[in-house]
């Protein structure tokens, strides 16, 4: 049966040059055509036929003309409040089984700030924070400096830089007077920068200084060795955690991009438990399947706190964190992404649906609006997309797009 199998690899990819009017970070949670070419091996190599296909409007009309037996998701999608969300909603009303999270725990892993309320009331210890919509909103004094200040529903450090950090002793450095209130000033500058670029709520949160960790979860509850990633080698380069510019530039020796990793993670064995329980409890608390990975701050006195959980973990064989830790729980990339297909055929339906689709003629015809005077008719331009450029662009990127330089820092 595995040899018949037909696979639709649904992903979002990067393109080869990036776009002049695009932020540097635009296209960061995107995967390299490289990645897909490896995932794509990986599932020849367990006997699937592989379909790559791309994740745009086109995708529904796609998936008709090649009907396949399951859907491979790594799409992190453009548009709208869960975008990660969409292919999984698509690929639900198609009847089509798909691995990986489904539309719900992608939905609400987005929102870190939502996601931040579930752990508190689920007991995982996580940064205190508040969610910021303008930047002159109230601070709330019991936050503690330093600070970190993020989008609330990006990846891969998009929108994290090493000035994301702002301390106590944080002086404007625009000229204006220094003051008592001078970091205040600096939070609320920075707030203001990812408000504008980002579009989106912006979430402050206490940096954590401590040991930076990451958990990956095999569905439904396997823990795989802990990740360490140390940043202690890339002092030189001014970044000190996992920013944008870090995992961007990841291995670059002439930059000072070069974290250590270590799987398991030098921690005790007390330690490590506690760290894959709290990762575990954050996870099934925004829910996934098959595969996850959580993020963690250990702080100095010992309390793992969960940053986000990542439902949707990246999967290239070498620069992603999960297949470093499935490889050192001895389990080879090929066997992952089958035991990923594995998992997603178990919990597809047995029978064909009960509900058949509808021909083009089962449509009633339109019911026609009476036109506004001054208006024009719905629909009359189309909003459509220039090739490579998704329509969130034009939403998305306010004042200013900011080159890689100044995204750096
Ligand atoms: N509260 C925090 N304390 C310390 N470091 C943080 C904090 N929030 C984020 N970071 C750093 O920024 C990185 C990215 O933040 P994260 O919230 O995981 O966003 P993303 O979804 O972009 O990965 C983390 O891996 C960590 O290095
Ligand atoms: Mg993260």
């Amino acid at each position: 049966m595995s040899r018949l199998l037909k696979v639709a690899l649904i992903h979002n990819s990067k393109p080869s040059a990036k776009a002049q009017h695009l932020p540097a970070d635009y296209y960061s949670e995107c995967d390299s055509p490289k990645t897909v070419q490896a995932i794509a091996k990986a599932l020849a190599a367990s006997g699937y036929t592989v379909f790559p296909i791309e994740a745009n409007r086109h995708l529904p009309q796609r998936l008709k003309e090649n009907p396949v037996d399951l859907a491979f998701n790594i799409a992190e999608g453009f548009q709208g409040e869960a975008r990660e969300a969409r292919v999984p909603a698509l690929l639900e009303l198609l009847e089509i089984p798909y691995t990986g999270s489904g539309v719900l725990s992608l939905s609400l892993a987005l929102d870190k700030a939502r996601s931040k309320q579930l752990f508190r009331c689920a007991g995982v210890p996580t940064p205190n924070f508040q969610l910021f919509h303008r930047a002159d909103d109230p601070l709330d004094k019991k936050l503690h400096f330093p600070l970190i200040v993020k989008p609330n529903r990006e990846g891969s450090a998009k929108g994290i830089w090493a000035s994301s950090v702002v301390r106590h002793d944080s002086e404007i450095t625009n000229g204006a007077a220094s003051s008592s209130r001078s970091h205040e000033t600096a939070l609320r500058i920075q707030i203001q920068r990812v408000l504008e670029l980002y579009d989106q709520e912006v979430l402050v949160e206490e940096f954590i200084d401590g040991t930076e960790l990451t958990v990956g979860i095999l569905g439904p509850d396997r823990l795989l060795p802990v990740l360490e990633i140390d940043f202690s080698e890339c002092a030189p380069s001014g970044e000190f955690f996992y920013s944008w510019r870090m995992k961007e530039y990841q291995g670059n020796k002439e930059m000072h991009l070069t974290p250590r990793f270590w799987c398991p993670a030098r921690l005790s064995e007390s330690v490590t438990h506690a760290v894959g329980a709290v990762a575990l409890k954050a996870a099934k608390t925004v829910g996934f399947r098959d595969i996850s990975r959580v993020d963690i701050r250990l702080s100095s006195d010992g309390i793992p706190f969960v940053l986000e959980v990542n439902p949707l973990p990246g999967l290239d064989p070498k620069e992603s964190n999960f297949p470093i830790m499935s490889q050192a729980a001895g389990i080879s990339y090929e066997a992952l992404l089958k035991q990923m297909v594995q998992m997603a055929l178990e919990r597809a339906p047995k029978s064909p649906s009960s509900i058949p689709l509808s021909k083009e003629s089962d449509f009633p015809s339109p019911l026609k609006a009476p036109q506004r005077r001054g208006l024009p008719a719905a629909g009359a331009k189309d909003l459509g997309e220039a090739p490579g450029v998704p329509a969130v662009a034009r939403r998305g990127i306010r004042r200013g797009n900011p080159k890689e330089e100044d995204l750096g820092r």
